[in-house]
């Protein structure tokens, strides 16, 4: 018996695969290694599968027989903003059909647990901050709509085929579990102002003229380690209920501001740099926290680590980088 999970060799990816081995779990990996690496997931079968290509879903009821599947996790997927906005069809490709190839498979060979990564991204601009998982989705850019879509997929499917499945709504993660499992790509905040500070130069704050106590923006930054924790008690909480689709965030329904995030980060860097301040991105929304409550009282998990951990971590990662790649 054993968990599937795409994308393992991912940055979120590789830490559920590794939470999974220290608790003596098997797993097996399906990565088509664009973004991952195998390194990352040492000791576990990577099977090297395009997931939009016409054979996946054969080749996927292939891995689920050798590894006596029983459970699929879903991270495999694109995830950048502005590419989406570029190239909607890749997005949908990668995003919602290779799902789609996910789905069939596990509907042709009767597996029923299926957990999968969606995001906060799903809520857009929120009318209101703590945003539950009641309130209306909205994305603004495809990116959001293919997590929308692969949810509505999830719901469907869970319907026809008798999946219980659980889609995860990521808000902000960062930080690393182990400091060979850092994010490498600079991609998002903590990474983006890492990877400047590692090349001398200031890390950026996106306007500080919000509505918010210090007028940059507010965001819910989610440990990685907490994330794959979370994903350990959807892991459990699925299975007995064929036909069930639930939506849980995944935060820590604390907001940080850019600010904060920037000084926690000089505390680990020390390098003296101080924060340089350009206009809005646009689109940006002011605050994006989320209100952690349904996964707390249904699933019985909750982010335990601070934002110094997460941070910490990251530039931990980052100087473990910096001195293998050398
Ligand atoms: C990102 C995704 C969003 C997803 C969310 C949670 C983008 C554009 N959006 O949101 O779809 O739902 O993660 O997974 O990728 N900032 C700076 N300086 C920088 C970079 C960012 O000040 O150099 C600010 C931004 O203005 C924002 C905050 O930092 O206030 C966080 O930005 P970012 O890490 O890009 O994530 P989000 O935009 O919140």
């Amino acid at each position: 018996m054993s968990i599937l999970i795409t994308g393992g060799a991912g940055y979120i990816g590789a830490h559920i695969v590794r939470l999974l081995q220290e608790r003596g779990e098997r797993v097996v990996v399906v990565d088509d290694l664009s973004g991952g690496d195998a390194r990352r997931v040492a000791g576990a079968p990577v099977v090297r599968v395009d997931l939009a290509s016409d054979g996946a879903r054969a080749a996927l009821r292939a891995v689920i027989a050798e590894h006596r599947v029983t459970s699929i996790v879903h991270f495999a997927a694109r995830k950048q903003v502005g590419e989406s906005v570029a190239h909607p069809e890749a997005y949908f490709r990668d995003n919602v059909s290779s799902l789609a190839a996910v789905v069939g498979a596990a509907a042709d060979t009767g597996v029923a647990r299926f957990v999968f990564s969606s995001s906060a991204a799903v809520y857009g601009t929120p009318a209101a901050s703590p945003v539950s998982e009641t309130a209306p989705p909205s994305p603004i850019n495809p990116y959001g709509e293919t997590k929308l879509a692969g949810e509505w997929l999830m719901r469907d499917a869970a319907t026809a085929y008798g999946l219980d499945a659980i889609s995860l709504r990521y808000f902000n993660v960062a930080g690393a579990g182990w400091d060979d499992l850092g994010d490498p790509a600079p991609l998002n905040l903590v990474t983006i102002a890492i990877d400047r500070i590692r090349q001398g130069l200031a890390p950026v704050i996106l306007g500080d003229d919000y509505d918010t106590p210090d007028g940059t923006g507010v965001r819910d930054y989610i440990h990685v380690l907490d994330l794959a924790e979370a994903h350990l008690h959807a892991l459990a909480a699925v299975g007995e209920e064929r036909g069930r689709h639930r939506v849980y965030n995944v935060g820590t329904g604390r907001g940080s501001s850019v600010r904060e995030v920037l000084d926690r980060l000089e505390e680990a860097a020390r390098s003296g740099l101080e924060p340089i301040v350009e206009p809005r991105r646009p689109g940006d929304p002011p605050a994006v926290v989320a209100d952690p409550e349904l996964i707390a009282e249904e699933l019985g998990w909750r982010a335990t680590r601070s934002l110094d951990d997460m941070v910490a971590s990251a530039w931990r990662a980052s100087e473990h980088r910096a001195q293998t790649v050398r």
